[in-house]
């Protein structure tokens, strides 16, 4: 596999439609052929090029931006507000981080506010046995998990008013009105919606913390400024990017920066040391809230840029500023962390420093 870690070899590939997101020969991974998970990965934007991405992805686009940001901060913080448990552990943390966003984005999306956890936890049960590593026995978990995802939101996208407001009804309406009549198409991207949600804004929140806990006066600069929340996650998406790397595969032979890429060769895009590179962010390793020009690939760019990026900062904006009010100096000095082991990710799993050395 080749590797682009430079800011202008990432920024060159990503905007250039000849690489694609799958090999030309494996639209499906070959793990994933025949079941319920594979189903959902056939039609996701995020993993197809040409016409099977762009009309989707420009209603899922428009459906997105489309939600006033007054709605989603509100239903952020009472979100991240409810399920903030009355016992702050560091287990309790960490389990709250991963299910506040996507219970947000489900309520987004339109499920009922009863259905959230259950659909948080069915996310969670897809996305982590979703990988070309999975054993056969993960692989009929996610294939399960999925399988329930696409018959609650099949309930209810058939009990939602068109006129509801929810994102839901809006992606319908609109992708109706464009001829996307693909249901299962339709019923995929959503759990698609919930899936990047997951893991990727739990490791911004997450992040953002370690980034409160490692750096020294960094939470009174934050709590001194009106944009504090703001600027620490934007240089925390930088910094410690939750999504660390994508992939691209060559169609055609391609010169970037001096090599020259041969059909069908993978590369890997480094999007976080893109983030550390001296030539777009000079003294890449200072944590800066007032860094200026800041330059991001963390949500990536070109035709395949994320478009929850405003909704995942807001999620995240959010619930550190309810976090904020339990989670006092002592206790976050207590925090101690470790590294999930995922083939992209950099998501903190927290547990207690104290209990550890007093072990
Ligand atoms: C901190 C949180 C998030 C991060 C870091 C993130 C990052 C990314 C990245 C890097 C990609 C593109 C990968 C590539 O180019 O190969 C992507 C795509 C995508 N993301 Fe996000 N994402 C986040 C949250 C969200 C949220 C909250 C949503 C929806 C509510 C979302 C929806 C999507 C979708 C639909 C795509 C596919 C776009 C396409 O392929 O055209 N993401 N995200």
């Amino acid at each position: 596999m080749w590797v682009a870690a430079h800011a202008s070899s990432v920024a060159q590939i990503l905007a250039d439609r000849s690489f694609r997101v799958r090999p030309m020969a494996e639209p499906v991974p070959a793990a994933f052929e025949g079941r319920a998970a594979g189903e959902i990965f056939r039609h996701l934007v995020r993993m197809n090029d040409g016409d099977r991405h762009d009309r989707p992805k420009h209603i899922l686009q428009r459906a997105l931006s489309s939600l006033p940001a007054q709605i989603i901060s509100s239903q952020a913080t009472a979100t991240a507000a409810r399920l903030l448990p009355t016992t702050l552990d560091a287990e309790a943390l960490t389990a709250w981080m991963y299910q506040a966003p996507v219970a947000v984005v489900a309520q987004l999306i339109g499920f009922p506010a009863g259905e959230q956890s259950a659909i948080a936890r069915d996310v969670r049960d897809f996305v982590a046995c979703l990988s070309a590593l999975s054993t056969t026995e993960q692989l009929d978990d996610a294939s399960a998990a999925a399988q329930r995802l696409r018959s609650r939101l099949s309930d209810t996208l058939a009990s939602l008013q068109p006129t509801s407001g929810h994102l839901a009804s809006h992606i319908l309406a609109d992708a109706h009105g464009a001829g996307w009549t693909d249901n299962g198409a339709i019923v995929a991207n959503l759990v698609g919606l919930l899936s990047q949600t997951y893991e990727a804004t739990a490791g911004l929140i997450g992040n953002s913390i370690v980034a409160l806990a490692n750096h020294q006066g960094l939470r009174d600069e934050v709590r001194s400024r009106v944009d504090g929340w703001q600027q620490l996650v934007h240089e925390t998406s930088r910094y410690e990017s939750p999504v660390q790397n994508t992939r691209r595969f060559a169609v055609e032979s391609t010169t970037v920066l001096e090599s020259i890429l041969p059909p069908d060769a993978a590369i890997l895009l480094v999007l976080a040391a893109a983030n550390r590179d001296p030539n777009v962010n000079p003294e890449p390793r200072r944590f800066l809230l007032d860094r200026p020009n800041r330059c991001t690939f963390t949500f990536s760019r070109g035709p395949h840029a994320c478009p929850g990026e405003a909704i995942a900062r807001s999620i995240a904006v959010c619930a550190l500023s309810v976090l904020e009010r339990r989670l006092d100096g002592p206790a976050l000095d207590r925090l101690a962390w470790k590294w999930k082991p995922t083939p992209n990710g950099r998501l903190p799993l927290f547990y207690d420093g104290n209990a550890t050395r007093t072990a």
